[in-house]
C-alpha cells in the first residue's frame, strides 16, 4: 500500500468539480471565480478512513458468510415521511433533507422530536435556543426528550452526542457546522464535505441516525447538498414555490426503500400538515366549463394520484411562437405539439402555448403526455373537457397512445374519487376488478382516434 502523500486539488465551490490545477471558469458548471484550493492526502490514510466507513472485513466473504441483518427502523410519528423514508428511520443511517431557503426544512426537523419522543439532540446553527423556542410554541409541542444545542463546531457537537446518547441527532443546517480540521471558512465546499462525512463516520459508528439540513438554491447546487447526494444515504428534497401552502418532499435517493416516493406537506399558522390525500389538493378549484384544462393520473411510487393540467394556446403575438411550460419538460412539450402537428393536423405553428401543472407540482412521468395534449386540444378549440373525465396514456413520436405502467391502480383511484370516464392506451390490458370498478374505460390507438372519441 503506498504511503500517505499529499497533494493539491481544486475544487469548484459552486458544485464541487474537482480539478488538477486552477481554472478561471468551472468546465463542470460553468461559474467563474469559484476554484478554492485545497489540499488532499492520498494513498494509506486515506484508503484505511474508507474502510472504516464501510465496516468492511479483511477478507472478501462469501454473501452466505454475511450474518443478514433486518435493518431496525425507527418511526418519527410523522407518518408520510416514515412513508417516504421506506418504513421509519434506519439506524445509523444519515439523511439529508434539502431545499431552499424558507421552504419548511427547519419546520419539519423541530415536528419530528415533537411528535416522536425518540431522545432527539437537536443542533442549531441557524437559530438561538429562544428562537427554537419560539418555533416549538408555534407548533405546540413541548417535549422534553429533546435537548436544543446551539453551536456550529463539529468537534464539540461530536463530543455533546457522546455525551448525551441520544437515539437521533438532527442537524440544521450543514452550511453552518464546521470543523477546526479544515481551514476554510463554514459553508464552502471544503467544510461541507468534511462536515458531512464527520456526520456520516459518526452515524455508522455509534448506530445513531442523523438528519442532516442542507439549504439548495433554485438551480440546485451553489449551496453545497448537491455534492453531497453520494456521501449521505438518503436526500429528500422539498419542492414547491414557498409562496403557495403546499410543499412537496421528494425522495431523490434513498438506499433503504423506493426514490419514487413523494410526500405532500401543507403549510399552516402551527407547522406542516400531512396531505393524505394530495389528489384533494390538486384538483380544479374552479367551476365547470372552462377550457384548457386536463384531468392526469400520476402514480408517486405506489400510489396513484390525479392532479390539472392546465394549458392557453393563443395567436402568438410576435413573430415567433412562445412555448413555456411550468413544471414539465419544455422539450417534451414542443415533441407533443410537434406530433399534434404532423400526425393530425393540427396548426400550432403560429401560437403561443403556456403550460402549467397546478399546485406547483414538478411532473416527469409520461403518463400525463394525454392529459397535456388534451387540455393544449381543448385551449385551442376553446372546448371545455367535461370534469369527470381523466387521462393516463403516454404518446409517442409516431402519435401513437401507448400504455403506462399500474394502469389498474389508476383506473382504480379515479374511481375512488367518483370520475366517469379515463382514457388510456389500446393496448393496456387491465384486471377484472378495474374493468368492474364502474368507470367507464375508453381505449384509445392514436391522436386522430382520441380526438374522436373525445370531441364526438
Ligand atoms: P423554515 O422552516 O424556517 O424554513 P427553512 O428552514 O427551510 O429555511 O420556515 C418556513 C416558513 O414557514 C417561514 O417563512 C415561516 C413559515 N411558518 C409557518 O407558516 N407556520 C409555522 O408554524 C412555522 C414554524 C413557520
Ligand atoms: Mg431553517
Amino acid at each position: 500500500m503506498a504511503t500517505a502523500k499529499e497533494k493539491t486539488v481544486w475544487f469548484c465551490s459552486s458544485c464541487g468539480n474537482e480539478s488538477s490545477k486552477w481554472m478561471g471558469r468551472c468546465p463542470a458548471c460553468g461559474e467563474w471565480n469559484t476554484m478554492v484550493e485545497k489540499s488532499v492526502v492520498t494513498g494509506k490514510t486515506a484508503a484505511v478512513r474508507v474502510q472504516s466507513v464501510v465496516g468492511g472485513s479483511s477478507r472478501p466473504l462469501k454473501l452466505s458468510e454475511i450474518a443478514s441483518a433486518q435493518e431496525s427502523r425507527a418511526t418519527l410519528g410523522i407518518a408520510e415521511l416514515d412513508r417516504l423514508l421506506g418504513g421509519g428511520l434506519v439506524e445509523g443511517s444519515l439523511v439529508l433533507i434539502g431545499g431552499e431557503p424558507g421552504i419548511g426544512k427547519s419546520t419539519l426537523s423541530l415536528q419530528i422530536p415533537l411528535s416522536c419522543h425518540l431522545k432527539t439532540l437537536y443542533v442549531t446553527g441557524e437559530e438561538s435556543p429562544r428562537q427554537v423556542k419560539m418555533r416549538a410554541d408555534r407548533l405546540g409541542g413541548l417535549s422534553d426528550s429533546c435537548l436544543i444545542y446551539s453551536e456550529t463546531r463539529m468537534e464539540d457537537i461530536l463530543a455533546q452526542a457522546a455525551e448525551v446518547k441520544p437515539q437521533l441527532m438532527i442537524v440544521d443546517s450543514v452550511q453552518t457546522m464546521y470543523t477546526s480540521a479544515a481551514e476554510s471558512s463554514a459553508g464552502s465546499v471544503t467544510q461541507i464535505r468534511e462536515v458531512t462525512s464527520m456526520l456520516l463516520h459518526f452515524a455508522k459508528n455509534s448506530g445513531i441516525p442523523v438528519i442532516l439540513i442542507g439549504h439548495i438554491t433554485k438551480d440546485g447546487y451553489i449551496a453545497g447538498p448537491k455534492i453531497l447526494e453520494h456521501i449521505v444515504d438518503v436526500v429528500l428534497q422539498f419542492e414547491g414555490d414557498g409562496k403557495g401552502t403546499y410543499r412537496m418532499l421528494r425522495s431523490i435517493k434513498n438506499r433503504f426503500g423506493s426514490t419514487s416516493e413523494l410526500a405532500v406537506f401543507e403549510m399552516t399558522g402551527s407547522g406542516l400538515r400531512e396531505v393524505t390525500n394530495p389528489s384533494e389538493m390538486l384538483m380544479p378549484m374552479h367551476g365547470d366549463g372552462l377550457s384548457g384544462t386536463a384531468i392526469a393520473v400520476m402514480l408517486d411510487g405506489l400510489r396513484p394520484f390525479l392532479f390539472e393540467v392546465q394549458a392557453l394556446v393563443s395567436t402568438a403575438a410576435y413573430g415567433t411562437a412562445q412555448r413555456s411550460a411550468t413544471g414539465f419538460d419544455v422539450r417534451r412539450l414542443n415533441m407533443l405539439l410537434a406530433v399534434l402537428e404532423k400526425r393530425a393536423g393540427f396548426k400550432l405553428n403560429a401560437k403561443d402555448v403556456f403550460l402549467n401543472m397546478a399546485g406547483g407540482l414538478r411532473v416527469s412521468e409520461p403518463a400525463c403526455d394525454l392529459a397535456v395534449v388534451c387540455a393544449v386540444l381543448s385551449s385551442n378549440f376553446d372546448y371545455p373537457v367535461p370534469p369527470d373525465i381523466c387521462f393516463a396514456a403516454e404518446v409517442g413520436l409516431s402519435g401513437e397512445i401507448r400504455p403506462v405502467a399500474q394502469t389498474d391502480r389508476r383506473v382504480m383511484e379515479a374511481s375512488r374519487l367518483g370520475f366517469k370516464k379515463i382514457f388510456i392506451s389500446s393496448w393496456s390490458t387491465l384486471e377484472p376488478r378495474s374493468l368492474q370498478s364502474g368507470v367507464e374505460i375508453v381505449k384509445v390507438g392514436d391522436i386522430p382516434a382520441f380526438v374522436k372519441a373525445l370531441f364526438r
